[in-house]
């Protein structure tokens, strides 16, 4: 799979917020390249570990921010970003359990996990905050 590149599309106009996904991005596409590379299952299993981690932190980063600004759609947003970390701890499991590296259909996957909350449910977010702050 091709790397992500970021650009305005991927934006959600609010710097703070892209400068954590930009940072998202990058670990994602240290692990397409790690698989692609064919790199030993205990380094991809830490790269996901990280971009894991990483989302932990960034999505509470967003609810901190969500709640600065009483932004109307928080519980909605919430609930995503539960389902999301549900799901990759999901697809986490999976990869320890067959003790395999990262099939592309699952990069695949985390690439439309990464990239369709980005452009819909944060790009409202992201709308939003502009206005407000
Ligand atoms: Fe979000």
């Amino acid at each position: 799979m091709k790397a992500i590149v970021w650009s305005k599309i991927l934006s959600v106009g609010f710097e703070e917020i892209d400068e954590d996904h930009r940072k998202l991005v990058g670990i994602f596409n240290e692990l397409n390249h790690a698989v692609t590379a064919g790199d030993a299952a205990d380094y991809l299993a830490a790269t996901l570990e990280e971009l894991i981690n990483c989302t932990v932190w960034h999505f509470s980063h967003e609810e901190r921010l969500m709640l600065k600004y009483r932004y109307d759609g928080l519980e909605e947003h919430k609930a995503e970003h539960r389902e999301l970390i549900q799901s990759a701890r999901e697809l986490q499991q999976q990869l320890l359990q067959a003790g395999q590296g990262v099939a592309e259909e699952q990069i695949a996957f985390l690439e439309r996990w990464l990239t369709g909350h980005i452009l819909t449910t944060d790009q409202r977010l992201g709308a939003f905050l502009t206005q407000r702050s």
